[in-house]
This record gives C-alpha cells, sequence and structure tokens, in this order.
C-alpha cells in the first residue's frame, strides 16, 4: 500500500538538553534524522517524504539530505511553534501539491528511528480500509492518574496502550480534522486526538517496544545499545 510520510523535525530538544535541535545528534555516528528519513528512503512503498523544518536550519538539512543519498523529499515547509503547527504545516504542503483526498497518508516523528517496516505496512493498509490508524503497544506497567500528588483513579491495565507514532490517515481525513482543531483553538499531542475529535474510530496497530522517541539523554544511550544489538545479528 503506498503512503506520503509527514515528518515533523522542527523541534528544539530542549528536554535533551544539547543546546541544538536534537535531531542532529549522531547514533552510533549517523544523525538520528538521518536514521528515521534513511527507513523512509528504504521503504518501496513511500512514494514521498514531507519534511517541516525550522528554517534557520533548512540550509544544513538539505546538506545533509544531500550527504545522505536522501532524495525521496517531495516538500519541506517551514514547521510551527508546536508540533501540530508543524504537522499541519505538512498537510497544507501535501495538498498544494495535488495530493489526493483518497490518499494514505503517514505522520511520523523524525526523533524516532527504530520503527518497524512490518508496522508501517498494517498501518498503511488499515488506514486505506478504515480511515485511521495508529502504532501502540500494551502498557507494561500499571497507570494511575494522579491531580496534585494524589491517586484519582486507576484504570484497568488490559485497555490501556502506550501510543507511538507512525499514526496513518486518509489524507481527507486528517486535513480535515487538522484545520477543525485549528480554527476551534485545541491542541493535542497527537495526531489521533484530531481524528477522535471528529467522532471517526481509530484503529490501533500493535507496534514495537523498541520504537522509542530520543527524548532525553537516557533515550540516547538505549538506542545506541538497540543499534548494537542489530549490527551483531547482521
Ligand atoms: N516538532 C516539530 N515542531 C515543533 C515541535 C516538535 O516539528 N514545534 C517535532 C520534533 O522535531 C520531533 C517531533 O516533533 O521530531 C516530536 O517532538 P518532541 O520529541 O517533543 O521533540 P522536541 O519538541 O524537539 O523536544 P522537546 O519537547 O524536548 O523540546
Ligand atoms: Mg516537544
Amino acid at each position: 500500500m503506498e503512503y506520503t510520510v509527514m515528518l515533523p523535525a522542527a523541534g528544539s530538544g530542549r528536554r535533551m538538553g544539547a543546546g541544538e535541535n536534537k535531531l542532529f545528534l549522531p547514533l552510533a555516528g549517523k544523525p538520528i534524522l538521518v536514521r528515521t528519513l534513511s527507513v523512509f528512503q528504504q521503504d518501496p512503498d513511500c512514494t514521498g517524504i514531507i519534511l517541516a523544518v525550522r528554517p534557520d536550519e533548512r540550509d544544513r538539512i538539505r546538506e545533509m539530505l544531500a550527504d545522505h543519498g536522501i532524495t525521496k523529499i517531495t516538500a519541506m515547509p517551514d514547521g510551527g511553534g508546536e508540533r501540530q503547527d508543524s504537522v499541519r504545516a505538512c498537510v497544507r504542503a501535501f495538498i498544494a501539491a495535488g495530493g489526493g483526498d483518497e490518499a494514505v497518508v503517514m505522520v511520523h516523528d523524525a526523533a524516532r528511528p527504530f520503527l518497524s517496516p512490518r508496522v508501517i505496512r498494517e498501518l498503511a493498509e488499515t488506514a486505506q480500509e478504515h480511515g485511521a490508524a495508529i502504532a501502540a503497544v500494551p502498557s507494561k506497567d500499571t497507570v494511575k492518574q494522579v491531580a496534585a500528588g494524589v491517586v484519582q483513579s486507576t484504570p484497568d491495565r488490559s485497555t490501556v496502550w502506550l501510543v507511538q507514532t507512525p499514526q496513518a490517515f486518509r489524507a481527507d481525513l486528517l486535513a480535515e480534522a487538522e484545520e477543525k482543531a485549528l480554527s476551534e483553538g485545541f491542541l493535542g499531542t497527537d495526531e489521533s486526538m484530531l481524528v477522535e475529535r471528529l467522532g471517526h474510530p481509530v484503529r490501533v496497530v500493535e507496534s514495537t517496544y523498541d520504537n522509542l522517541k530520543m527524548t532525553t539523554k537516557v533515550d540516547l544511550a538505549i538506542g545506541e545499545a538497540l543499534l548494537e544489538r542489530q549490527e551483531e545479528k547482521e
């Protein structure tokens, strides 16, 4: 199932504390951004990559793409102040380039380099059939809702899933969800929330626990260990 991927890459990496966009940090010698892009560069079902970037990083990223043979970029819109603004910039670039309503699009954090091709495939197929599908894993820990340091409730763990990206959608559904959220001043932490607000069911595809988002220094250490293990297997 063919798809276009939209990668928000316009963050600042505050929690990583590297003093620059964390996506430039090397993971076993290669920038995180390049590792994530390479997964889609190598996937024959991926027909285009839309990358949201910070205007002041555009030149550096262009150079990086050329150096690492990333050729599938079809648009590079300016990102915005919030992740949702960066994703909306990608959606608008997709429409401006004539992307069809029925096409499958996928949103994926540039900071998650360990996504699996099997999950990408299942997401694209499920989104094509049902409109919306997200990657998630069952929670290994018990989850509590807490307010002011006091437990309010404990959801049944068997119903709790931890949500990741990619999240895949029929293009018209994602576009409608993004524009509705903007006009109503709603800021979500993922695209699924915006689609849920339309009342459209969102399917869950079971992903893998190693699809980590490189958020703090400890994630980099785990990421390096995962890559070492992969190299041993090869
Ligand atoms: N992102 C973006 N535009 C923003 C904020 C985030 O495109 N205004 C992107 C990041 O580059 C990252 C993804 O969204 O690929 C997930 O966000 P997150 O992990 O929170 O990255 P940052 O916002 O860069 O990190 P932090 O929140 O620690 O500052
Ligand atoms: Mg952030």
